[in-house]
């Protein structure tokens, strides 16, 4: 349990702010999967978003700062708190995550439901540092805590019908003050296909720099796919369902144009109002330029051999 709350936190005060939260339940947890959490240190966990290019267009190490965690918390998408970058941190406080469960169902041999705190326990959290790379063209660099959602379906035991899985957010407009106006349809869906699913890179995030979620980052559980646009990266989330056939998802339901099922990070393959060739580093002054599947090409580019991306953006 966090004694102090998110909106009380100087960015200056991080390392300090970590002895505070319950240590207990998560140092029982990381230990488990013998994650070190080395308090002021950046880790080098995994790979970072620019480290997975090579040769002229390999980054120096001070292109992998972790964005400080007040504009990680503070500069968010989540319309079910409202439209504005700033209205997640002010309204999120609405959110209960306790209790709260998952339930894992559709195309799988051993559907079921799950307490959050048993994922926890279950599936140990690691510390895998990923960029989230906005479709507005703004990236941040985030040390996200999560255990990989394959994990989590191997569990279900997906039948052989299984081909793509959704996830559903909580919808709650008492809760979520933003689900009372249309400017979506509720709830927020997104989905992958299986195999991007089983990758061992697409997290079940369930903190961030070394806490539990804040509400405003998708807390208690969220997706992270680090090779797509942050728009997958649904939060809340209540319902997995596997499923036979490809599922509607938000952005491409309201826009197809603009967002498409698929939504790899890919530079060549500008969103009809603004290129994506170069992004911005919230915190950095100069644009920089977009990595193809924001650096995880040489892991992940094989899932897409023979589609055209151009059509399936
Ligand atoms: N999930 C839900 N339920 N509702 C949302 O509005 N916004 C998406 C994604 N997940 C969104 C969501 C978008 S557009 C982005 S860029 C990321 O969350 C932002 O994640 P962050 O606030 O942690 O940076």
């Amino acid at each position: 349990m966090l004694i102090k709350r998110p909106d009380d936190i100087e960015a200056s005060e991080i390392t300090e702010e970590r002895d505070y939260w319950d240590r207990r339940r998560f140092i029982g947890a990381t230990a488990a999967a013998g994650v070190a959490l080395a308090a002021a240190a950046v880790p080098s966990v995994l790979v970072a978003c620019n480290r997975a290019a090579s040769g002229s267009e390999r980054r120096t190490s001070e292109d992998d700062e972790l964005t400080p965690y007040d504009d990680v918390t503070s500069y968010n998408n989540f319309y079910e708190f409202g439209t504005g970058k700033d209205d997640p941190k002010k309204r999120a406080h609405m959110l209960r995550t306790r209790p709260w469960t998952v339930v894992v169902e559709g195309e799988v041999h051993r559907p079921g439901t799950f307490d959050i705190d048993e994922l926890w326990s279950r599936f140990p959290p690691e510390e895998r540092i990923y960029c989230l790379r906005c479709v507005e063209a703004w990236s941040m660099v985030i040390p996200w805590l999560g255990f990989p959602l394959k994990d989590l379906l191997g569990a279900v035991e997906p039948t052989s019908h299984a081909k793509f899985v959704e996830f559903t957010t909580l919808h709650d407009p008492e809760q979520m003050p933003g689900q009372r106006r249309d400017v979506l349809p509720w709830p927020y869906v997104e989905g992958l296909r299986l195999d991007e699913a089983m990758h061992p890179l697409t997290l079940m995030a369930v903190g961030l720099y070394g806490e539990e979620l804040p509400n405003q980052n998708g807390a208690p559980i969220r997706l992270i796919v680090p090779w797509k646009y942050g728009f997958k990266s649904v939060k809340s989330i209540v319902r997995i369902r596997l499923t036979r056939t490809q599922p509607a998802t938000t952005w491409n339901f309201v826009l197809p144009r603009e967002y498409g099922f698929y939504a790899n990070v890919n530079p060549e393959v500008d969103h009809p109002r603004w290129s994506q060739a170069r992004e911005r580093r919230i915190g950095h002054l100069f644009k920089r330029p977009t990595l193809p599947f924001n650096g995880y090409a040489e892991q992940v580019a094989g899932l897409y051999d023979g589609m055209d991306l151009g059509r399936y953006y």
